[in-house]
């Protein structure tokens, strides 16, 4: 599918845009650092649980490339008791490390396309079997249709479905503004923007002192790219979602012995899809964090609700080597 003309040439107009002086000559950073490391050492412990009249966050965060997901996934854990998982980081991951994925996403990644569904799937589900019993953030995935059925068939087989589909409804132009200003540090997968949310040195990142880099997916004629993947496969998800959505609900089969509360359990786990449009964070954050808050009213908060854009909290962000089946329980804080 190609791009508007009036995106075009948005797309043409960003490829004079100039890198800030600080950034030239930033050395990728180091694929030993594997800062999210750190994301289960910081986990409060917390388990979800549906018998406790509370709705679990299993939640998608849908939305183009640049629109903002990985920033308000970031917000969303450092305010609440709720992990994450950013399919393009752990493939960013992947590839600095020279894994069998990584080789093989490595040139697809850098042509703007997707990554295959069944490598996909693999990827995902090795993180997520890990969280059965967690609140959790997918951002990223699916990408596409059988994507979505997939995660649909995964989830239904270990009786946790998805319960909230947030869609980041930001315009194209917005985007294709942001993401020239997009830096990151790859190990960890923290998203800075020169003019957002700039690090407290430029180039440098906030946490680790090591330096920052531009994605090498990030240049115009490569996003441009993403964003037609994006409007060709991924935006058929979201009638997918609306039709589970609107759907009726049908009513749980109760046994005699079952307690009528527990019947209302099982109804709250209806998927829910709610948009929220804006240019700014200060229009969706808040949008945002309403909606968790009065959907997941028994979400513990992490105590810290102060948020500052430079001060992103990213230690609970699940990376391609925090899960690995053995790690031990996380000191818990
Ligand atoms: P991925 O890394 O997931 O890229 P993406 O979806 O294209 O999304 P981005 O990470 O670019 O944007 P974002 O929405 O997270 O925005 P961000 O918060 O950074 O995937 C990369 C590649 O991997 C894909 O192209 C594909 O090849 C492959 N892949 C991944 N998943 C796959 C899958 N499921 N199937 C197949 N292939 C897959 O924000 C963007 C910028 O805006 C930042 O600079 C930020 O600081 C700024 N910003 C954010 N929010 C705001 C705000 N509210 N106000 C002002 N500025 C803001
Ligand atoms: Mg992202």
């Amino acid at each position: 599918m190609k791009l508007p003309a009036s995106l075009q040439a948005r797309v043409q107009a960003l490829r004079v845009v100039s890198r800030p002086p600080h950034a030239r000559g930033i050395a990728s950073s180091s694929v030993s650092q594997r800062a999210v490391i750190s994301s289960l050492n910081s986990f409060s412990g917390v388990t979800a649980s549906e018998s406790d009249d509370e709705r679990v966050v299993r939640m998608l965060m849908f939305g183009k490339p640049g629109a903002g997901k990985g920033t308000l996934s970031a917000r969303l854990t450092k305010k609440y008791d709720i992990l994450s998982i950013s399919t393009g980081d752990l493939l960013r991951q992947h590839i600095n490390e020279g894994t069998e994925v990584g080789k093989q996403a490595e040139a697809i990644i850098a042509r703007g396309e997707l990554v295959p569904d069944d490598v996909m799937l693999k990827v995902v589900t090795s993180k997520l079997d890990c969280l059965q019993d967690k609140h959790w953030i997918l951002d990223g995935f699916p990408r596409t249709l059988n994507q979505g059925k997939l995660l649909d068939a995964h989830l239904r087989k270990q009786n946790t479905p998805l319960t909230l589909v947030v869609n980041l409804n930001v315009a194209d132009e917005v985007i294709l503004n942001r993401v020239s200003d997009r830096w990151i540090h790859m190990s960890s997968g923290r998203v800075y923007n020169t003019s957002y949310n700039p690090p407290r040195i430029a180039g440098i990142d906030d946490l680790t002192g090591e330096p920052l880099t531009k994605r090498p997916d990030d240049n115009p004629e490569i996003f441009s790219r993403r964003l037609e993947a994006y409007y060709g496969l991924t935006s058929p998800l979201l009638s997918y979602y609306t039709s589970q959505a609107t759907a009726p609900v049908s009513a749980p089969v109760a046994s005699p012995c079952q307690h009528p509360h527990q019947v209302l359990l099982h109804r709250a786990d209806k998927l829910a899809l709610r948009s929220v449009t804006g240019r700014t964070s200060d229009e969706i954050w808040p949008e945002l964090d309403y909606i968790i808050m009065s959907m997941f009213p028994g979400l513990r908060n992490r105590g810290d609700d102060v948020f500052s854009p430079k001060s992103q909290g990213f230690d609970n962000v699940v990376s391609a080597g925090t899960l690995s089946a053995t790690v031990p329980p996380p000191s818990l804080k």
